[in-house]
């Protein structure tokens, strides 16, 4: 089995590695030819842990190829996945700009029969629509298939999602597609991985109807802890007494400062944009958006109540450097895509904070966005120091047992707002913190 990935990025790359992993011979295409040097040298482009030695045990073992030529892997494989970006416009939609040009790519270069993979996340009608153009470009000259196979993997935990993922959908018209489909799937298959064989259309209303669900469900919980800061009560016994219920289950159940990355924030906009535009108000995903942007914004009003400062007045933190632990959107990734950080950093700045920040491994993305109106430090301490109030942003491992009895030598000021919930209030105010967090103050 050949098998072409176009686009290697976060999706991308842990598709083609994995399934290179499973024994199928795969080609990963960019037009990002600075990455693919870099691939060819060993070097991988993201963070994501268990990525690199399975890269480097398939490129070394020739199962594994980089290139920017997306000519020569048209012809020379029978599945072609299409995994580029399908960021959000600025009215929400979906640009599908790089899928279209992908295709038009696929069209001018088909030599026979083809099966056409949809990986990126998708309108409704995507498919379909990628028919439409290589049909129009070759005129019916070669039979081929459009599939579309949307993935659910998580970053930070990628590439153990791909391997034993809670299902594999796959939308397709032919069964000829499907059969092919399951070969690329067979360890899966093997591994008794459920399959929801479907139409186009059901698979691409899958993911988004899947996405939007758990932006949802974080949202949800989310108010609940804001609703038990008022209240007095603690929303981790709420959740975890919630989660024992088999119909809710624990899962998503973390409050903190709202979601981001790369799916939720434009999967959620895409979905409602979708609805519109079939006459449907999709009232419960627009409230989920608007809300998770105040959430953001309520993490600052938080780190004002802590600080005594109404945080609503011009330059309300003049007087504040704050050291903020984590800038990526959730451990274990370099992703800053929507990370609840940048609002939240940039709202504190333009309420004149002085920022000192540390991320383990998210810092050089994070110098795009912020450039040098945030201080970059070493490591956690580096950033406590001199600082009045120390703010947790991202729940890396790391941040779990700092020696705060360290870090209360080297605070100005011993404020911690700790907006993950990842220490014990009492604890901490028992050391001498003056601290809060997200639903149990
Ligand atoms: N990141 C995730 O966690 C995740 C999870 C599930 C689904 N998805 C979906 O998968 C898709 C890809 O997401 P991602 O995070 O991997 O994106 P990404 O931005 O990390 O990678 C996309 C890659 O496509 C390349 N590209 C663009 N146009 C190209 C072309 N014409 N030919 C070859 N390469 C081209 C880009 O250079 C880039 O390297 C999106 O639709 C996303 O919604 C992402």
């Amino acid at each position: 089995m050949r098998v072409a990935v176009v686009g290697t990025g976060y999706v991308g790359l842990v598709t083609g590695s994995c399934l290179a992993e499973f024994g199928m011979h795969v080609t990963c295409v960019d037009i990002d030819k600075t990455k693919i040097d870099k691939l060819n040298k060993g070097q991988i482009p993201i963070y994501e842990p268990g990525l690199e030695s399975i890269i480097n045990r398939n490129t070394r073992d020739g199962r594994l190829k980089f290139t920017t030529d997306i000519s020569e892997s048209v012809k020379n494989n029978l599945v072609i996945f299409i995994a580029v970006g399908t960021p959000a416009r600025e009215d929400g939609s979906a640009d599908l700009q790089y899928v279209d040009a992908v295709a038009k790519q696929i069209a001018d270069n088909i030599n026979g029969y083809k099966v056409i993979v949809d990986k990126s996340t998708v309108p409704v009608g995507t498919g379909q629509r990628v028919k439409g153009i290589i049909k129009d470009i070759t005129k019916n000259k070669f039979k081929f298939d459009v599939v579309s196979n949307p993935e659910f993997l998580r970053e930070g935990a990628a590439v153990n999602d791909f391997m034993r993922p809670d299902r594999i959908v796959i939308g397709a018209e032919s069964e000829e597609a499907v059969a092919i489909m399951k070969d690329v799937y067979s360890a899966h298959y093997l591994n008794e991985a459920p399959f929801v064989i479907t139409n186009i259309e059901t698979a691409e209303m899958i993911k988004y109807a899947s996405n939007a669900f758990l932006a949802l469900k974080i949202t949800y919980i989310n108010e609940v802890a804001n609703l038990c800061d008022l209240v007095g009560a603690d929303v981790h016994k709420v959740a975890k007494a919630m989660g024992m219920d088999g119909r809710i289950s624990p899962k998503f159940l973390h409050p903190g400062p709202g979601y981001g990355g790369s799916c939720f924030p434009k999967d959620t906009q895409a979905l409602s944009y979708i609805a519109k535009t079939y006459g449907y108000d999709f009232q419960l995903v627009n409230t989920t958006v608007e809300v998770n942007e105040l959430q953001k914004l309520k993490m600052v009003e938080k780190i004002g109540l802590l600080l005594g400062v109404d945080h609503s007045a011009q330059n309300a933190f003049k007087d504040y450097t704050l050291g903020i632990l984590g800038l990526a959107f959730k451990p274990n990734t370099d992703d800053m895509r929507e990370s609840p950080s940048i609002t939240i950093i940039n709202e504190l700045l333009e309420k004149g904070a002085r920022i000192k920040a540390f991320d383990p491994i998210a810092m050089e993305n994070a110098r795009k966005i912020f450039g040098n109106r945030v201080h970059y430090c070493q490591d956690e301490y580096e950033t406590a120091e001199g600082v009045n109030c120390l703010v947790i942003l991202t729940e890396w491992n790391q941040f779990r047992k700092l020696d705060m009895n360290k870090m209360k030598a080297i605070m100005k000021d011993l404020y911690l707002a700790d907006l993950r919930n990842i220490y014990e209030p009492e604890k901490m105010k028992s050391i001498g913190f003056k601290y809060t967090s997200v639903g149990r103050s």
